[in-house]
Protein backbone atom coordinates (compact mmCIF):
# COMPACT_ATOMS: atom_id res chain seq x y z
CA UNK A 1 0.00 0.00 0.00
CA UNK A 2 2.95 1.98 0.15
CA UNK A 3 4.25 3.45 -3.25
CA UNK A 4 7.74 4.69 -4.14
CA UNK A 5 8.10 8.31 -5.74
CA UNK A 6 10.90 9.50 -7.74
CA UNK A 7 12.55 12.09 -5.72
CA UNK A 8 12.86 15.48 -7.43
CA UNK A 9 15.99 16.56 -7.50
CA UNK A 10 15.34 20.36 -6.70
CA UNK A 11 15.30 20.25 -2.97
CA UNK A 12 16.73 17.90 -0.39
CA UNK A 13 15.23 14.63 0.03
CA UNK A 14 12.99 13.96 2.59
CA UNK A 15 10.80 11.01 3.50
CA UNK A 16 8.10 12.72 2.48
CA UNK A 17 9.52 11.93 -1.13
CA UNK A 18 10.57 8.34 -0.16
CA UNK A 19 7.25 7.06 1.15
CA UNK A 20 3.33 8.64 -0.10
CA UNK A 21 0.90 6.64 1.90
CA UNK A 22 -2.41 5.09 -0.14
CA UNK A 23 -5.43 7.00 0.71
CA UNK A 24 -6.98 3.56 2.08
CA UNK A 25 -4.47 3.12 4.80
CA UNK A 26 -4.40 6.66 5.56
CA UNK A 27 -8.64 6.16 6.42
CA UNK A 28 -7.17 2.88 8.66
CA UNK A 29 -4.97 5.12 10.44
CA UNK A 30 -7.73 8.09 10.63
CA UNK A 31 -10.36 5.79 12.26
CA UNK A 32 -10.63 4.44 15.87
CA UNK A 33 -9.82 0.77 14.66
CA UNK A 34 -12.53 -0.84 16.52
CA UNK A 35 -15.61 1.49 14.90
CA UNK A 36 -16.62 0.12 11.54
CA UNK A 37 -16.01 2.85 9.32
CA UNK A 38 -19.59 2.48 7.51
CA UNK A 39 -21.49 3.59 10.89
CA UNK A 40 -18.91 4.12 13.47
CA UNK A 41 -20.61 1.27 15.59
CA UNK A 42 -18.19 -0.21 18.08
CA UNK A 43 -18.16 -4.29 16.97
CA UNK A 44 -19.33 -6.98 18.86
CA UNK A 45 -17.25 -8.67 20.87
CA UNK A 46 -17.19 -12.32 19.15
CA UNK A 47 -15.42 -15.44 20.14
CA UNK A 48 -11.48 -14.68 19.34
CA UNK A 49 -9.58 -16.43 16.95
CA UNK A 50 -5.92 -17.45 16.93
CA UNK A 51 -4.21 -18.12 13.52
CA UNK A 52 -0.45 -18.70 12.13
CA UNK A 53 -1.49 -16.77 8.92
CA UNK A 54 1.27 -14.57 6.99
CA UNK A 55 -1.63 -13.04 5.52
CA UNK A 56 -2.16 -10.19 7.33
CA UNK A 57 -3.42 -6.64 6.05
CA UNK A 58 -1.22 -4.00 6.64
CA UNK A 59 -3.83 -0.92 7.32
CA UNK A 60 -4.82 -4.24 10.14
CA UNK A 61 -1.19 -4.08 11.82
CA UNK A 62 -0.97 -0.15 11.75
CA UNK A 63 -4.10 0.86 13.17
CA UNK A 64 -3.30 -2.05 16.13
CA UNK A 65 0.23 -0.94 17.09
CA UNK A 66 -1.12 3.38 16.64
CA UNK A 67 -3.92 1.97 19.33
CA UNK A 68 -1.18 1.13 21.40
CA UNK A 69 1.34 4.28 20.85
CA UNK A 70 4.35 2.25 19.77
CA UNK A 71 6.41 3.72 17.15
CA UNK A 72 7.32 1.27 14.97
CA UNK A 73 3.90 2.46 13.25
CA UNK A 74 6.53 5.37 11.87
CA UNK A 75 7.82 2.82 8.88
CA UNK A 76 4.92 0.93 8.14
CA UNK A 77 6.74 -1.20 5.45
CA UNK A 78 9.39 -2.71 7.38
CA UNK A 79 7.06 -3.08 10.02
CA UNK A 80 4.89 -5.60 7.70
CA UNK A 81 8.01 -7.09 6.40
CA UNK A 82 9.34 -7.44 9.92
CA UNK A 83 6.35 -9.70 11.34
CA UNK A 84 5.39 -11.74 8.24
CA UNK A 85 8.97 -12.94 7.78
CA UNK A 86 9.38 -14.07 11.66
CA UNK A 87 9.46 -17.64 12.24
CA UNK A 88 6.27 -17.61 14.12
CA UNK A 89 3.77 -15.05 14.09
CA UNK A 90 0.32 -15.56 15.67
CA UNK A 91 -2.44 -13.47 15.32
CA UNK A 92 -5.59 -12.95 17.10
CA UNK A 93 -8.94 -12.58 15.22
CA UNK A 94 -12.24 -11.30 16.06
CA UNK A 95 -13.95 -11.79 12.76
CA UNK A 96 -12.06 -10.36 10.41
CA UNK A 97 -10.89 -7.81 12.77
CA UNK A 98 -7.66 -8.05 13.77
CA UNK A 99 -7.29 -7.40 17.85
CA UNK A 100 -3.45 -8.90 18.61
CA UNK A 101 -0.08 -10.32 17.49
CA UNK A 102 2.90 -11.75 18.99
CA UNK A 103 5.85 -13.12 16.95
CA UNK A 104 9.21 -15.15 17.85
CA UNK A 105 12.43 -15.03 16.01
CA UNK A 106 15.19 -18.13 16.97
CA UNK A 107 18.31 -19.92 15.62
CA UNK A 108 16.25 -22.62 15.54
CA UNK A 109 17.63 -24.89 18.78
CA UNK A 110 18.38 -23.12 21.56
CA UNK A 111 17.46 -19.65 21.68
CA UNK A 112 14.29 -17.72 20.92
CA UNK A 113 13.40 -14.13 21.42
CA UNK A 114 9.92 -12.59 21.18
CA UNK A 115 10.14 -8.93 19.94
CA UNK A 116 6.61 -8.38 19.76
CA UNK A 117 3.42 -8.58 21.53
CA UNK A 118 0.79 -6.39 21.27
CA UNK A 119 -3.43 -6.71 21.90
CA UNK A 120 -6.10 -4.00 20.67
CA UNK A 121 -6.65 -1.90 23.80
CA UNK A 122 -10.22 -3.16 23.89
CA UNK A 123 -9.68 -6.32 24.16
CA UNK A 124 -7.06 -6.45 26.75
CA UNK A 125 -7.75 -8.61 29.90
CA UNK A 126 -9.92 -11.09 27.70
CA UNK A 127 -7.14 -13.52 27.90
CA UNK A 128 -5.77 -12.55 24.24
CA UNK A 129 -2.28 -11.70 25.36
CA UNK A 130 -2.04 -15.30 27.26
CA UNK A 131 -3.38 -17.59 24.49
CA UNK A 132 -0.66 -15.64 22.11
CA UNK A 133 2.04 -16.58 24.64
CA UNK A 134 0.87 -19.62 25.19
CA UNK A 135 1.20 -20.78 21.23
CA UNK A 136 4.11 -18.81 20.86
CA UNK A 137 5.82 -20.78 23.77
CA UNK A 138 4.33 -24.65 23.17
CA UNK A 139 6.38 -23.99 19.40
CA UNK A 140 9.64 -23.28 21.12
CA UNK A 141 8.90 -26.09 24.53
CA UNK A 142 12.67 -27.37 24.63
CA UNK A 143 14.53 -24.12 24.00
CA UNK A 144 17.40 -23.68 26.57
CA UNK A 145 16.10 -19.92 26.31
CA UNK A 146 13.35 -17.53 25.96
CA UNK A 147 14.05 -14.03 25.74
CA UNK A 148 11.75 -10.70 25.58
CA UNK A 149 12.22 -7.14 26.74
CA UNK A 150 9.21 -6.07 28.68
CA UNK A 151 7.39 -2.85 28.96
CA UNK A 152 7.40 -2.14 32.41
CA UNK A 153 3.76 -1.83 32.56
CA UNK A 154 3.96 -5.39 31.38
CA UNK A 155 6.14 -7.06 33.57
CA UNK A 156 2.95 -8.40 35.70
CA UNK A 157 1.66 -10.47 32.40
CA UNK A 158 4.83 -11.90 31.75
CA UNK A 159 5.18 -12.88 35.10
CA UNK A 160 1.58 -14.69 34.69
CA UNK A 161 3.57 -16.10 31.79
CA UNK A 162 5.96 -17.95 33.66
CA UNK A 163 9.25 -14.97 32.95
CA UNK A 164 11.16 -13.88 35.23
CA UNK A 165 13.89 -11.18 35.84
CA UNK A 166 17.00 -12.41 33.65
CA UNK A 167 19.08 -12.66 36.63
CA UNK A 168 21.88 -9.83 36.62
CA UNK A 169 21.68 -9.45 33.34
CA UNK A 170 20.56 -5.91 31.90
CA UNK A 171 19.07 -5.36 28.61
CA UNK A 172 20.72 -3.41 26.30
CA UNK A 173 20.05 -1.78 22.57
CA UNK A 174 20.60 0.45 19.56
CA UNK A 175 17.12 1.76 19.54
CA UNK A 176 15.52 4.11 16.60
CA UNK A 177 13.02 4.86 18.56
CA UNK A 178 11.85 6.91 21.76
CA UNK A 179 8.90 5.78 23.69
CA UNK A 180 10.21 3.72 25.94
C1 LIG B 1 0.66 -6.79 27.81
C2 LIG B 1 -0.51 -7.28 26.95
C3 LIG B 1 0.04 -7.98 25.70
C4 LIG B 1 -1.32 -8.27 27.80
O1 LIG B 1 -2.35 -8.81 26.98
P1 LIG B 1 -3.83 -9.05 27.54
O2 LIG B 1 -4.59 -9.76 26.51
O3 LIG B 1 -4.37 -7.76 28.05
O4 LIG B 1 -3.53 -9.99 28.80
P2 LIG B 1 -4.42 -11.21 29.32
O5 LIG B 1 -5.84 -10.79 29.37
O6 LIG B 1 -4.11 -12.42 28.52
O7 LIG B 1 -3.86 -11.35 30.81
C5 LIG B 1 -3.30 -12.54 31.35
C6 LIG B 1 -3.07 -12.32 32.83
O8 LIG B 1 -2.17 -11.21 33.01
C7 LIG B 1 -2.80 -10.17 33.76
N1 LIG B 1 -2.38 -8.88 33.19
C8 LIG B 1 -2.44 -8.51 31.90
N2 LIG B 1 -1.92 -7.27 31.76
C9 LIG B 1 -1.56 -6.88 33.00
C10 LIG B 1 -0.95 -5.71 33.50
N3 LIG B 1 -0.62 -4.69 32.71
N4 LIG B 1 -0.69 -5.64 34.84
C11 LIG B 1 -1.02 -6.66 35.67
N5 LIG B 1 -1.58 -7.82 35.23
C12 LIG B 1 -1.84 -7.91 33.92
C13 LIG B 1 -4.28 -10.40 33.59
O9 LIG B 1 -5.02 -9.84 34.66
C14 LIG B 1 -4.34 -11.91 33.57
O10 LIG B 1 -4.23 -12.35 34.90
P3 LIG B 1 -4.81 -13.76 35.44
O11 LIG B 1 -3.70 -14.74 35.24
O12 LIG B 1 -5.12 -13.49 36.85
O13 LIG B 1 -6.04 -14.08 34.62
C15 LIG B 1 -1.46 -6.11 26.56
O14 LIG B 1 -1.84 -5.42 27.72
C16 LIG B 1 -0.86 -5.13 25.57
O15 LIG B 1 -0.97 -5.28 24.37
N6 LIG B 1 -0.22 -4.07 26.09
C17 LIG B 1 0.33 -3.03 25.23
C18 LIG B 1 1.52 -3.54 24.48
C19 LIG B 1 2.59 -4.11 25.40
O16 LIG B 1 2.98 -3.49 26.38
N7 LIG B 1 3.05 -5.32 25.05
C20 LIG B 1 4.12 -5.97 25.76
C21 LIG B 1 5.37 -5.53 25.14
S1 LIG B 1 6.79 -5.91 26.05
Amino acid sequence: MLVEREPETSHAIGEADVLAIDPALQQALDREYWQTPENGEALEMQTVDYRSTRDIPLGDVIALYKANGWSAVEKPEALHKALVNSETLISAWDGEALVGLGNAISDGHLVVYYPHLIVLPVYHGRGVGREIMRRLRQRYESFHQHMLVAEATAVPFYERMGFVRAGQTVPMWIYAGDDH
